[in-house]
C-alpha cells in the first residue's frame, strides 16, 4: 500500500489531545497517570504515522495557557516529555523521524530544553514523518511573532506572515482531530486551520489508538474540499 493511500492523500495531521484528566478521574487515579497513559497513546501514534507515511503529525503537549495549571501537574508534564524524548530518541534517528517544535521552547526548564535541542539536532537530517510537538503554543502568540517579524522585512502580506510562522516550511494542515468531546480549537494553529477539515470524537485521549486515527482519516478521504471554490 502506497503511503498517500494509507492516509488518504493527507499529509499533515494535527491533534489536541484532550481527556487525561478525565480519563484518570473515571479510573478514582490521580491526574498525572492520566498524562502518563497519554504518553503512551503518543508513542503508539507516532509509529503508525512512520508506518502509513504521514509527512507531518503535530500534537498539542503545552499550551502558552497550560503554565496555569497546578505546579506539580507542570512538573509532571515536563518529566514525561523528557522521559517520553530519552526513551524515543533512538528509534526517531533509526527510523527517519525529524523532531520540530513550535511555541517558544526557550521559556521551559533548562534541562527539558537542552534536551529537546539535543533531539533536534540528532534527527534534523532525517526526511520521513515529521513530530511536531507544540509546546508553551499559542497561535495568536505565533501569528503576532510572524507578523511582527514579517513587518520588520516589507509589506504584510497572508505570504508574508505564512513564511514566520512557527510551521513555515511544512505540508499544508489537512486534517485537525480533537479528542474527549470538546468542539473548540483553544487557541491551536489557528492560521494553519483555515482550510483543514475537522474531526472531533468523544474518544478520551489516553484510549486513543492508530486505528481512531485511521478512522479519521478515512473520514477525511471522504471528504470534498473546495477551498472556497465549488
Ligand atoms: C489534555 O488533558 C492534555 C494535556 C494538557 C497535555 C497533553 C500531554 C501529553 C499527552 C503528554 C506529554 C506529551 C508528549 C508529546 C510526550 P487534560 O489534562 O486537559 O484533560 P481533562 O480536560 O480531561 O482534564
Amino acid at each position: 500500500m502506497t503511503a498517500g493511500r494509507a492516509t488518504h492523500g493527507a499529509r499533515h495531521v494535527a491533534i489536541i489531545m484532550d481527556g487525561n484528566g478525565r480519563w484518570a478521574k473515571k479510573r478514582h487515579l490521580p491526574r498525572a497517570m492520566g498524562h502518563q497513559r497519554g504518553v503512551e497513546a503518543v508513542r503508539n501514534l507516532v509509529r503508525a504515522a512512520r508506518e502509513m507515511g504521514l509527512e507531518a503529525l503535530t500534537l498539542y503537549a503545552f499550551s502558552t495557557e497550560n503554565w496555569r495549571r497546578p505546579e506539580d501537574e507542570i512538573s509532571a508534564l515536563m518529566g514525561l516529555l523528557k522521559r517520553y524524548i530519552i526513551a524515543d530518541i533512538d528509534e526517531f534517528v533509526a527510523n527517519d523521524v525529524r523532531l520540530r517544535i513550535i511555541g517558544d521552547h526557550s521559556a521551559l526548564p533548562a534541562d527539558v530544553v537542552a534536551l529537546l535541542d539535543d533531539a533536534l539536532a540528532r534527527t534534523a537530517g532525517n526526511d520521513g514523518t515529521t513530530l511536531v510537538i507544540a509546546l508553551n503554543y499559542g497561535a495568536q502568540d505565533e501569528i503576532a511573532r510572524a507578523a511582527t517579524k514579517a513587518a520588520a522585512k516589507g509589506p504584510i502580506t497572508p505570504a508574508t506572515i505564512e513564511a514566520e510562522l512557527d510551521t513555515a516550511g511544512l505540508p499544508p494542515l489537512d486534517l485537525l482531530i480533537r479528542t474527549s468531546g470538546e468542539v473548540r480549537l483553544s487557541n491551536f494553529l489557528l492560521w494553519q486551520a483555515a482550510y483543514a477539515e475537522m474531526w472531533f470524537t468523544d474518544v478520551l485521549w489516553p484510549d486513543f489508538t492508530p486505528d481512531h486515527l485511521r478512522d479519521a482519516l478515512a473520514a477525511f478521504g471522504q471528504r470534498e474540499r473546495r477551498y472556497g471554490g465549488r
